[in-house]
């Protein structure tokens, strides 16, 4: 366990990976295609670096993850904004703005950061033009464990019969982020090349903190986790709401999040114009509250149809009091907030 780790991840890891993904996510693969990476944009590097190619062009969810976008446009593909809506990304406004893209990266289970489900329609229209493109799906399924309300939805990944889809699952929500553990199934067409490319990165994860997965795993602790986890976050996201409805009235708009542990909020529409999100978070920041602007999770934060809001998360808010006292204020930020933009 001193020595270079396997730059595939440690096999029984990646066995327990390929077990939970069969039972959990319908996604039914081999533990040679399950490969073990140090993070979502650690998968996202293994993957361009396998099989794209400079200047590919890649569909990607408009809003969509902030991070994610910002990695990608540094690794020199070129981003094709593909806006979302009410049942997640819109593939034929996709397809009408760039038909041959080789790679979509979608979040199906639920949108980031607008929180929506990605419909049956648009699953089989996503992977039907795929199909027809030759294009590469990269399924970020961060955080589907958490679902409320009802049974976790199947990854799309269960659906892809043409093995287009490639599907990336993070430890970070989960269990935590500092763990820095993240994996991804690969098409059996391609883990022969991801392999070579893996090894020749040589930038595997700690064989003893992979261990210790495993073992929290097989040893039934990481199930239970997840059943106490969910319980507790689904009463935490009632509780946050709540509190945020009472401290804004009608200015703020909040669904229920059916999903997550996080979720987006967006301002009704002041007498003054648009609310300056971006003013509104930085003032919340100073105030000790981890909150980001909705509108910077659009490639184009200043076009019209632009949601105005906050990206937030709510799993770490213990009970009414504390989630009543954090929402008055957030509340108390928003005052200066409306610009005439
Ligand atoms: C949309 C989305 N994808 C993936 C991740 C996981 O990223 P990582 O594995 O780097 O923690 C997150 C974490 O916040 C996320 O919000």
């Amino acid at each position: 366990m001193l020595a270079y780790p396997d730059p595939a991840g440690y096999r029984p890891l990646r066995e327990h990976i390929a077990t939970y993904l069969g039972l959990s996510r319908g996604v039914t693969c081999l533990p040679e295609q399950v490969f073990v990476t140090g993070g979502y944009r650690a998968t996202l590097e293994l993957v361009l670096r396998s099989l794209a190619r400079p200047n590919d062009r890649v569909w990607f969810e408009d809003p969509g993850y902030l991070f994610a976008r910002g990695f990608l446009a540094e690794t020199g593909v070129q981003l094709v904004p593909v806006p979302v809506d009410g049942e997640g990304i819109d593939v034929e406004r996709g397809t009408l703005l760039d038909a041959e893209a080789r790679f979509a990266v979608v979040t199906p289970s639920h949108q980031s950061p607008l929180g929506h489900t990605l419909s049956l329609a648009r699953r089989m229209a996503l992977l039907d033009s795929a199909e027809k493109a030759s294009r590469w799906i990269i399924e970020d399924d961060y955080d589907s464990e958490f679902r409320y309300l009802g049974r976790p939805l199947p990854a799309l990944k269960s659906l892809d019969r043409r093995d287009r889809v490639i599907y990336c699952g993070t430890f970070s929500k989960v269990m935590f982020p500092g763990l820095r553990l993240a994996y991804v199934v690969v098409p059996e067409r391609a883990v022969e090349r991801v392999g070579r490319v893996a090894h020749s990165m040589n930038a595997g994860s700690p064989t003893l903190l992979q261990a210790a997965v495993a073992d929290f795993i097989e040893q039934g602790h990481f199930a239970r986790h997840l059943k106490r986890m969910r319980a507790l976050y689904g009463e935490r996201r009632v509780l946050v709401v709540h509190a945020l409805e009472q401290a804004f009235g009608e200015r703020l708009i909040v669904d229920l999040p059916p999903g997550g542990i996080q979720f987006a909020v967006q301002f009704a529409e002041g007498p003054d114009g648009p609310v300056d999100d971006v003013a509104v978070a930085a003032r919340a920041r100073e105030a000790g509250l981890a909150v980001l602007p909705l509108s910077i999770w659009y490639a184009n934060g200043r076009a019209r149809r632009t949601l105005r809001g906050l990206v937030m998360g709510f799993a770490n808010i213990a009970d009414a009091r504390e989630a009543g006292r954090l929402a008055r204020t957030l509340r108390a930020c928003l005052e200066y907030g409306t610009t005439p933009c």
